[in-house]
């Protein structure tokens, strides 16, 4: 196992009926005024709003409120954000809503503190301090309610890019995943393929570390059964919760400790693709790309694919156990080819060249470190 630190300070309040404790937790920071970041507005139609200004106002705090945050949240409007939290004298960030919003609101957290918010993206500044971040999370997916990671797009130069580092990692955040009932059937999907995606992204490294590796492979099964059961019955709160915490697990620290950081390439062409196009779902856009990295890069790791294969669906080749990984995707109703997606053969070139920016700030993928033309194969694969 490779040496590491786990550290995560963000204190996690679980459970139904867990969004009045909101005000209370940011009281006990000594804040009186924090900016209520949301996206579109689902928040207002499922009572999350309602529970969480009601909190606010309990505990005597004052609010300012930003709407509009975008799923592929947009540099502009983490700037619109920062000039109000520097007009209005807010002391932090309350982000209600996704990872979307969360990010955001890391982004603006950081930002107040900085000249340009898009240096830090660019890793010409580090990010050494930031506002604190308090989260009411509405949808399980991306752990960023309990990691110190945030993805904007700059829309100006479409790089879907990333910032990380320990001042952000939020506060406190509150999961209660009966709220996520609301969410539209594929966003339930997408938000488990992104959690499977970042256990994956770990796990292909493994060299059969563990804890770790078994960890990773139930929380994967645990995934798969959550989704199944919400398939039949979106109200159940026992899958509902058993989504909400794997996904935690997926990003939190724990999913990671000993595998060597993890390989991070399908993220990196991922993030390529909704930079050109925002419709698609970072979840989504992963159920494309994963499948296809795993045929192309297999037998740089055979054995840890080969156990992937047994344990999580039985197979004694990888090439099986891909096609069973798309049939499961399917069964939920998931796009598994760029074609799916709606994007043209003839765009590969561009997206590649895209993801391909990001080797300016640092490689992409691990156990293969990929070049333009390993982008270009992996995106054939996957049309
Ligand atoms: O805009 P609202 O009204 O909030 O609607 C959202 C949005 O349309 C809706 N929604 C959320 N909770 C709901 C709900 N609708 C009904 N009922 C509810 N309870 O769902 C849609 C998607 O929300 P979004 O926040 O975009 O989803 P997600 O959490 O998947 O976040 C995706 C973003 O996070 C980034 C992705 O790239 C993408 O930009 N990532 C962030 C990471 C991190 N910080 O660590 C890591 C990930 O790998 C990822 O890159
Ligand atoms: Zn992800």
């Amino acid at each position: 196992m490779q040496n590491f630190v786990f550290h995560n300070p963000t204190k996690v309040i679980f459970g139904q009926g867990s969004i009045p404790k909101i005000g209370n937790e940011i009281a006990k920071y000594g804040i009186k005024r924090v900016l209520l970041l949301a996206g579109k507005g689902s928040i207002k139609t499922n009572g999350v709003y309602e529970q969480v200004v009601e909190s606010l106002r309990e505990s005597h705090i004052d609010w300012v409120e930003h709407w509009g945050v975008r799923p592929n949240p947009v540099l502009s409007h983490a700037i619109e954000g920062i000039k109000i939290v520097r007009e209005e004298n807010l002391q932090g960030i309350l982000a209600v809503g996704g990872g979307s919003v969360i990010d955001e609101a890391k982004s603006i957290a950081a930002g107040f503190y900085l000249d340009n918010l898009w240096d830090a993206f660019e890793r010409k500044v580090e990010i050494e301090k930031a506002l604190p971040v308090f989260t009411v999370l509405t949808i399980s997916a991306t752990c960023s309610e309990m990691d110190p990671y945030a993805v904007l797009t700059n829309e100006k130069e479409n790089k879907k890019w990333n910032i990380g580092g320990f001042p952000l990692y939020p506060k406190v955040s509150i999961i209660d995943p009966s709220v996520q009932s609301t969410l539209p059937w594929e966003q339930t999907v997408y938000g488990a393929i992104d959690a499977l995606s970042h256990i994956m992204e770990f796990y292909f490294q493994s060299k059969g570390e563990e804890p770790t590796t078994s960890i990773n492979e139930t929380l994967i099964l645990t995934i798969f059964n959550s989704v199944d059961q919400l398939q039949t019955n979106p109200l159940d709160y026992k899958a509902r919760s058993a989504l909400s915490w794997s996904a935690v697990l997926a990003l939190n620290g724990i999913s990671g400790a000993g595998l060597y950081g993890g390989d991070w390439a399908c993220h990196t062409i991922e993030h390529g693709i909704s930079a050109l196009h925002p419709e698609v779902a970072h979840g989504a856009g992963l159920a494309v790309v994963f499948p296809a990295w795993i045929k192309y890069i297999h037998t740089l790791n055979e054995m840890q694919f080969l156990r992937w294969a047994k344990v999580i669906f039985g197979k004694n080749n990888v090439d099986s156990a891909i096609l069973a990984l798309k049939e499961k995707y399917k069964s939920w109703g998931s796009p598994v080819s760029l074609r799916d997606l709606g994007i043209f053969k003839e765009e590969i070139p561009l997206i590649a060249e895209n993801v391909y920016q990001a080797y300016s700030i640092r490689t992409i993928g691990v156990l293969k470190n990929l070049d333009l033309n390993d982008i270009i194969e992996i995106l054939k694969i996957a049309y």
